[in-house]
């Protein structure tokens, strides 16, 4: 069994899958000896309440930052390629404002989520793209979730088999501080027009059972980090635009540690790697 640095959460809430039978063979159905609870079929209409409530999660934590998503992105980009794995309670455990605020259907005994990860197979054998993270730790603060966020990509990873990861999220977002407790990230991308906003970074990095165990804060896992020897401001698109003509030219960095935060400003540690020998 993992052990996490907020166990409470691991006590009062329980895994989901959402997974086509199809798929299901290739999940770690107790990952970390963490047996999931539900498995929840795309393709059953019983869910149905279900999936407005994961898209409502969605909402109320993206929601604000203006990138929810709409119930066929859910199905075409998660459900069917790949897997949404998160925690949840019975809807009878929520408390009547909970309940308002998650728009839980009266008549709903279902589990209702409290965090999603999702990730979507790509063609390298054992390579995953990280899709969407949520987490309801800071719109149900009196819960005390800390470490949900981090705790559901953690055990998500291992549950889908992951061996290499890949992610794309923006300079300034709040979610760095969670993907790079993983351990250094590989940059493969510090500007991205490719992407609806440029400023996104990619990013990658292989995956391993300590790197999993550190991230969800087992007081026994260990991480080696090199120290940086690059500051990037967040908002510094010159700096960024200049480290991407150096990936593209050959050379490798990686992201070392979360942003720090001095007033408005956020800054990123990053390592050059040396050439290979
Ligand atoms: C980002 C999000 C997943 C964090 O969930 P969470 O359960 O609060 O995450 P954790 O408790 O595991 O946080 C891990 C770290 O991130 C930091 N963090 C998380 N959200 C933060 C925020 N809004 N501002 C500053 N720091 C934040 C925490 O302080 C914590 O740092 P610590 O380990 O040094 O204590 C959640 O707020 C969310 O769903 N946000 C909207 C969606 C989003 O941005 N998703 C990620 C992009 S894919």
């Amino acid at each position: 069994m993992i052990n996490t640095r907020n166990d409470s959460i691991l006590a009062q809430l329980s895994p989901f899958v959402v997974t086509t039978n199809a798929n299901r063979p290739v999940l770690d159905e107790a990952p970390f000896g963490l047996a999931t609870r539900w498995f929840i079929d795309p393709h059953h209409t019983r869910w149905g309440p279900f999936f407005d409530l994961l898209q409502r999660l969605d909402a109320l934590t993206f929601g604000p930052e203006g990138m929810p998503m709409d119930k066929w992105v859910f199905y075409n980009c998660a459900e069917l390629p790949g897997f949404i794995y998160g925690f949840a309670l019975e809807a009878e455990r929520l408390s009547a404002s909970e309940r308002d605020l998650m728009g839980v259907p009266a008549s709903w005994t279902g589990p209702v989520p409290f965090s999603m990860y999702i990730a979507i197979p790509m063609h390298e054998p054992g390579a995953w793209f990280g899709h969407n993270l949520a987490s309801l730790n800071r719109t149900f603060p009196h819960r005390r979730f800390d470490g949900l966020g981090t705790i559901t990509k953690a055990i998500g990873l291992a549950a889908f088999r992951v061996e290499r990861f890949y992610g794309a999220t923006q300079w300034l977002s709040n979610a760095l501080h969670i993907h790079t407790r993983f351990g250094p990230l590989d940059l493969y991308t510090t500007y991205t027009p490719a992407h609806s906003l440029a400023e996104t970074l990619t990013y990658g990095f292989t995956v391993t059972a300590e790197k999993l165990r550190y991230a969800a804060g087992d007081p026994a896992a260990t991480l080696a980090v090199p120290e940086p020897d690059i500051a990037l401001d967040a908002r510094d698109v010159v700096g960024m635009k200049a480290l991407q003509v150096r990936i593209e030219a050959g050379e490798r960095f990686t992201l070392v540690g979360p942003p720090s935060t001095r007033g408005q400003q956020v800054v990123h540690p990053i390592r050059t790697v040396p050439p290979a020998a």
